[in-house]
């Protein structure tokens, strides 16, 4: 990182988190020194608890970009705060499976325990309070979490109070699994990407039973994917393909084309669905032309629009395009003629048969509403006209 000149937001946090910010830039390629902008604003949140306008201002001159570019970043995701947090932030999924089993009850709970709702902080600085939409532990729903991390696990309303007590008291509670409760700027450190010194920073452990009850249930019914061998290794690099393991190619789909290049087989399909094309389309606008001039289908297939086909079943004789036009009526279907002789013609945007009683309905609230020193102004009845002198 070549030498920075900060600006004057920047300075107090760069006079602490430059060597920090330096280690985070060397993990990336020269030139994609922009990609720390993650780390980075975890960085800055562990001195400040959340992303400071001075922190932006640091971000920014930092990787020589603008602070709006940092903004846009910093506001997208939710684990980077836009106000001061407490020393814990305390997470409740109220996600779906966690709220069917009570996640919304213990987020309520809480509210009124602690007397803030989302996203706030309590007066003695110890708990931030946000509900959370799945925290990726719905195998232990409803859950509650520390900082990030698994603190109560299959949670009640009274076990996530006597958590945050415990919190505000200065202890630090042993959590349901993972690692040791910290506080949230400790946490911010391991996020961006510094180990933690710390006793019991890091947990670890087998999967619980909750994890395990879907390869529990697969066991016991006999429910296994086909040849898989139950003691494969994990590996931690992707293996090479075996292509001897695959299924025999087809000859159609092995087949090499040895003197066509893949490009040339490309233009060839096109150059030959682009022909089946045109032929179709010729078929089409030879039979549409046929149609046109007899006015009415073909021999060779009924090419009329469908909605056509069904006005014409509807009324058979009405007239259709290119149909010598008739000159009486054509008689209707009789049930559409016994409705229509009790309803009068409908005006133009108004329900059938209700002509008269919606006009009168204008009529009456028009005349309610109106004002008796307005004009009569179709469009504005309710506003009265401005004088000479007002205008
Ligand atoms: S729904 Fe709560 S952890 Fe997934």
């Amino acid at each position: 990182m070549t030498t920075v000149e900060f600006s004057p937001a920047a300075e107090p946090l760069a006079a602490k988190l430059l060597e920090p910010a330096r280690e985070i830039l060397a993990r990336y390629p020269a030139g994609r020194e922009r990609s720390a902008l993650l780390p980075l604003l975890h960085l800055v949140q562990t001195e400040e608890g959340y992303v400071s306008p001075g922190g932006v201002a640091f971000c920014a001159d930092v990787l020589g970009i603008n602070k709006a570019q940092v903004g846009a970043v910093a506001t997208f995701y939710t684990m980077y705060k836009r106000r001061p947090t407490g020393e814990y932030l305390v997470s409740v999924c109220t996600n779906t499976l966690c709220n069917v089993l009570g996640g919304q009850e213990i987020y309520d709970e809480l509210v009124e325990h602690l007397g803030v709702g989302h996203d706030e902080t309590t007066a003695d600085g110890k708990i931030t309070l946000e509900h959370a939409e799945c925290l990726a532990a719905c195998d232990y729903a409803p859950v509650v979490t520390v900082n990030y991390d698994f603190t109560v696990d299959q949670a009640t309303p009274q076990s996530a109070v006597e958590l945050v007590e415990h919190l505000r008291q200065g202890q630090r509670p042993t959590p349901s699994r993972g690692a040791r409760i910290c506080s949230l700027k400790e946490m911010q450190y391991q996020l961006a990407g510094f180990a933690d010194p710390r006793e019991g920073a890091v947990g670890d452990g087998v999967a619980g039973a909750p994890t395990l009850r879907g390869v529990r249930l697969a066991q016991e019914h006999g429910v296994a994917v086909a040849g898989f061998d139950t003691d494969t290794p994990i590996t931690k690099t992707k293996p090479a393909r075996d292509e001897s393991a695959l299924p025999p190619r087809t000859d159609a789909a092995d087949k090499p084309v040895e003197d066509k290049p893949a490009e040339g087989r490309i233009a060839a399909v096109a150059k030959k669905a682009a022909t089946a094309v045109r032929t179709a389309a010729g078929a089409v606008a030879e039979k549409v032309g046929e149609h046109r001039h007899a006015g009415k289908t073909t021999d060779t297939g009924d090419v009329k629009d469908p909605e056509v086909r069904a006005a014409e079943s509807r009324n058979p004789t009405a007239d259709t395009p290119g149909d010598p036009p008739t000159t009486t009526p054509a008689p209707g279907n009789p049930a559409e003629e016994a409705g229509t002789a009790s309803n009068e013609p409908a005006g133009d945007g108004k329900p059938a048969g209700d002509t008269n009683r919606g006009e009168r309905i204008v009529t009456e609230r028009t005349a309610e509403q109106k004002p008796a020193d307005v004009d009569p102004n179709p469009g504005w009845q309710n506003v009265p006209r401005a004088t000479e002198e007002e205008k």
